[in-house]
């Protein structure tokens, strides 16, 4: 695809989606800027070349009722303004007065921010009225959301569509992060394994279906596992299960063979909401206890999951292998990282959690790509196309 560099932006404005996305605490601090530091080679390459930015973005899900002011962008902007160490305005609309005057009155060089564009009901309807607003403020397209590349909302297709005609590119972080993503799917350096933790089956079905073609393991770790535990036989205890996903277990099972991996054993424990002073213990797959959950893979499966690692060549990971946050259940987690810190694969960690695992558990560094998108990456790993980068212009 044609990038943002490639095109002349001199006093032009580029009108960029970006996946300012972030975490928020309680008094609306931003936890985690990444996606924000991300997007900025991007910006700089328009304001350095004289060209003026405008930057829409979601955050959050607002329903349109109580509370949605917590959704706002305004922390996101004034971060951004912090990075790049100059003003950036904020528009409390998208495709109001304010936003049109605001976009109006940009010098080159300058950022303009827009207000949440989920505020507006058109955006998730992708719809056409409201694209069109937006797509007339600007002379160029640039999709460098890659955290959102897997939706079809006005501002991924809509917008691109109604500038046909008009230069439309891909930004920066889109083009690193498919470029990752496809490397490792269509021509992996072999051993290619794939770790996949989180909670449910059902999120990763697909997933491990495509990857179970590609890739020479799958490891399973997190709750996920206890589904495939129940589908075998095992007792599960207390623990988080599927049980209607046991059948759909059962044949990624017969379909995966000796490729998909299972815990041989897992650390439980009586109590969810006191792990650290619960009773706790190591027991083999399938045997919790009837008043425990597992909470983590145990340190055999650590061990033997960490021995694949090593040898790998390609890794994927997507998802924690147990409850990461609360000590000692980091563990599992832990000894994943620490196997892909002292290996030599190219490693992709999929966003959300386990890219928090990965900054948490201080081995940002170790990994070879920490993928800024959670639902975007795991949408590659099942092989999905992006429409929104699809109809972009080619190079
Ligand atoms: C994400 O965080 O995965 C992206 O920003 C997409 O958000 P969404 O799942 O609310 O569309």
């Amino acid at each position: 695809k044609k990038t943002i560099d490639q095109i002349d932006v001199q006093d032009k404005t580029v009108l960029m989606r970006v996946d300012f996305n972030v975490p928020l605490d309680e008094s609306l601090a931003i936890t985690d800027d990444r996606r924000i530091r991300m997007a900025l080679p991007s910006i700089k390459s328009v304001i350095d070349r004289g060209g003026k930015v405008i930057l829409m973005s979601h955050l959050g899900r607002p329903t349109g009722g109580e509370g949605d002011e917590k959704y706002s962008l305004a922390p996101a902007a004034k971060r951004l303004g912090e990075l790049l160490g100059s003003t950036v305005h904020f528009a409390t609309d998208t495709v109001g007065d304010d936003a049109s005057a605001k976009a109006s009155s940009l010098a080159a060089g300058e950022v303009l921010v827009l207000e949440n564009l989920r505020f507006n009901p058109g955006e998730k309807k992708g719809d056409a009225e409201f694209a069109g607003k937006l797509a007339a403020m600007a002379d160029a397209y640039c999709n460098d959301a890659f955290g959102t590349c897997h939706r079809k909302d006005a501002s991924m297709v809509a917008v691109p569509e109604a500038m046909a005609g008009k230069p439309r590119v891909v930004g920066h972080l889109v083009a690193k992060e498919i470029q990752y993503l496809t490397d490792a799917i269509s021509k992996p350096e072999r051993p290619f394994v794939a770790i996949l933790g989180g909670a449910k089956v059902s999120d990763k079905i697909n997933v491990i279906n495509n990857l179970l073609g590609i890739c020479d393991a799958v490891l399973i770790g997190g709750a996920m596992a206890y589904t495939f535990s129940l589908a075998s036989g095992g007792k599960v205890g207390n623990s988080l299960v599927e049980k209607d996903k046991v059948d759909l277990a059962k044949e990624l099972m017969a379909k995966g063979g000796d490729k998909l991996q299972l815990p041989v054993d897992t650390h439980c424990g009586d109590d969810f909401g006191n792990i650290a002073g619960c009773n706790k213990k190591v027991v083999a797959a399938g045997e919790i206890p009837d008043d425990m959950e597992g909470l983590d893979i145990g340190p055999e499966t650590a061990k033997k999951y960490a021995d694949v690692i090593k040898s790998a060549k390609t890794i994927v990971w997507n998802g924690p292998m147990g409850v990461f946050e609360k000590p000692p259940m980091d563990e599992g987690t832990k000894a994943v990282a620490q196997a892909i810190a002292d290996g030599d694969a190219v490693s992709i960690i999929g966003g959300g959690d386990s890219a928090a695992a990965v900054d948490q558990l201080g081995f940002a560094d170790d990994v070879s790509h920490v993928s800024t998108g959670g639902g975007a990456s795991l949408a590659m790993l099942e092989g999905q196309a992006f429409a929104a980068v699809d109809l972009l212009d080619e190079a």
